[in-house]
C-alpha cells in the first residue's frame, strides 16, 4: 500500500465544479511545489453520476468515500438534481452521506477577515476579534429523527411529521469533541438549546452540563437559548469561541454568523466521525454555500470556501498544518489585493471571477515563504 494520503474528490453539482475545481489546484500546487505526501481522485456523485450509473452515489463512489483519509465535496442540490427520480434521491444524498459515514461533529470556523470588514452587514465594530467554530451535531436530531413524514389523516387534511430526538451517548460525544477542541482554543464553549420549551433541550443541557462537571471542569461552560443566540451573533459574535449545537439549530445559526465572515461564500466546513479501528476517522470537507444554482456556469461563484475547506483538510486530517497555515494566509494576502467575488464586493474591491480568485491565491502561495 501507498504511504500517500488518499483525497477523493467529488464536484457535485451546481457551482461545485467550479469552486472544487480552483480547490483542486491548490491543492496540485501543494503537491508539486511542497511535495505533500497527497494522492488525489476524482469521485462521481449526484447528477453526472446518476445519467452515467444509474445511482446518485455509485457503489465505487461510496467504496471510495470509505477508504479515502479525506473527502472534498464540492455542492449537491439545484434543478437537475430536484428532477431525479425520488428513489435515486433517497437512496443516496448528502444527508444519507453523512449519516452512513456517521459524521456526527461538524466545524464551521467563523472568521472575519478585517480586509472583508466592508462587505459584512456588520459594523467593523462588532466584527472586531470574531474568531470561532460553531460545532454542529450532524447525525441526528431533526433531520433524522423518526416517525417522520406526510400522512393524510382521516377528515382528509394531510399532515407532516418530524421529530427531534436525541440519546444522551449523541449528545455526550459531540460535546465531548467540543470540549476537546476548546481546550485548543480559549477555553470557552457555549452550547445551544430550547431547554425552555423542548424536552431534547433539557437533555441537551443536562448532558453537555454533567460531562462538563466531570471532565472538562477547566473549561468555561455556558448554555444559551437557540433564539437569544441568533441575536448575540448579530449583536456580539466575539463572545463565542466553541458554539455547541445540534443539527437543526447549527443549520440555520451558521447561515447568521456567516455575515460576520462577509459572505457565506467564505465559509468553510469539516465533518468528521468517530476514530475507527485502525486510527483513521472519515473526514469530509465542503464549503457551506450549497450548489447556488442561479449562479452556476457563470464563473461567478467564490472559491474561497472550497479553499478554505482544503485548508482544513491540511489541518485535521493530512497531518500538514504548516500548509494549512500557510494557505489560510495566501487567502488573506490574496484579499488584501482587492480582488473580490461578487459576493463580497464592495466600493473600492476589484470584482473578479472563479478562476481569478483562484490565481490570486496561487500568486499569494508563490510569494509566501
Ligand atoms: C448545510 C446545508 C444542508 C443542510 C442542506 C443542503 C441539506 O444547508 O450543510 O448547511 O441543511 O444540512
Ligand atoms: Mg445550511
Amino acid at each position: 500500500m501507498s504511504n500517500l494520503k488518499q483525497v477523493v474528490v467529488i464536484d457535485g453539482e451546481g457551482i461545485g465544479p467550479e469552486v472544487i475545481g480552483e480547490a483542486r489546484r491548490v491543492l496540485r500546487w501543494f503537491v508539486a511545489e511542497k511535495h505533500l505526501g497527497i494522492e488525489t481522485r476524482d469521485a462521481l456523485y449526484g447528477v453526472e453520476a446518476f445519467r452515467r450509473t444509474g445511482k446518485v452515489v455509485p457503489d465505487q463512489t461510496m467504496t471510495a468515500l470509505r477508504t479515502a483519509d479525506a473527502i472534498l465535496f464540492g455542492a449537491t442540490g439545484g434543478p437537475a438534481y430536484d428532477a431525479l427520480p425520488a428513489e435515486a434521491k433517497r437512496e443516496g444524498n448528502l444527508l444519507r452521506m453523512r449519516k452512513s459515514l456517521d459524521l456526527f461533529a461538524n466545524l464551521r470556523p467563523i472568521v472575519a477577515i478585517p480586509a472583508l470588514a466592508e462587505a459584512s452587514s456588520l459594523r467593523s465594530r462588532v466584527l472586531e476579534g470574531v474568531d470561532f467554530v460553531i460545532l454542529r451535531e450532524l447525525s441526528s436530531g431533526l433531520y433524522f429523527g423518526e416517525p417522520r413524514g406526510i400522512e393524510t389523516l382521516p377528515n382528509g387534511e394531510r399532515r407532516g411529521v418530524n421529530t427531534h430526538a436525541y440519546t444522551s451517548s449523541e449528545i455526550r460525544r459531540v460535546a465531548r469533541f467540543g470540549f476537546e477542541l476548546a481546550r485548543t482554543r480559549r477555553r470557552r464553549l457555549c452550547s445551544v438549546d430550547k431547554a425552555n420549551v423542548m424536552e431534547a433541550g433539557q437533555l441537551w443541557r443536562q448532558e453537555v452540563q454533567a460531562l462538563h462537571d466531570a471532565e472538562f471542569a477547566d473549561v468555561e461552560l455556558s448554555h444559551m437559548l437557540v433564539d437569544n443566540c441568533a441575536m448575540q451573533l448579530v449583536r456580539a459574535p466575539a463572545q463565542f469561541d466553541v458554539l455547541l449545537t445540534d443539527n437543526m439549530f447549527g443549520d440555520i445559526l451558521s447561515d447568521a454568523a456567516a455575515m460576520a465572515a462577509g459572505s457565506l461564500g467564505m465559509l468553510p466546513s469539516a465533518s468528521l466521525g468517530p476514530v475507527g479501528p485502525d486510527g483513521r476517522r472519515p473526514a469530509l470537507y465542503e464549503p457551506v454555500h450549497g450548489s447556488a444554482p442561479d449562479i452556476a456556469g457563470k464563473g461567478v461563484a467564490n472559491p474561497l470556501g472550497a479553499i478554505l475547506s482544503l485548508a482544513l483538510a491540511l489541518r485535521l486530517t493530512l497531518g500538514e498544518p504548516g500548509a494549512a497555515d500557510r494557505l489560510e494566509r495566501a487567502v488573506r494576502d490574496a484579499l488584501g489585493t482587492g480582488v473580490r467575488t461578487r459576493d463580497i464586493m464592495h466600493e473600492g474591491g476589484r470584482l473578479v471571477g472563479t478562476r481569478a480568485m483562484g490565481d490570486a491565491v496561487l500568486a499569494a502561495l508563490e510569494q509566501t515563504a
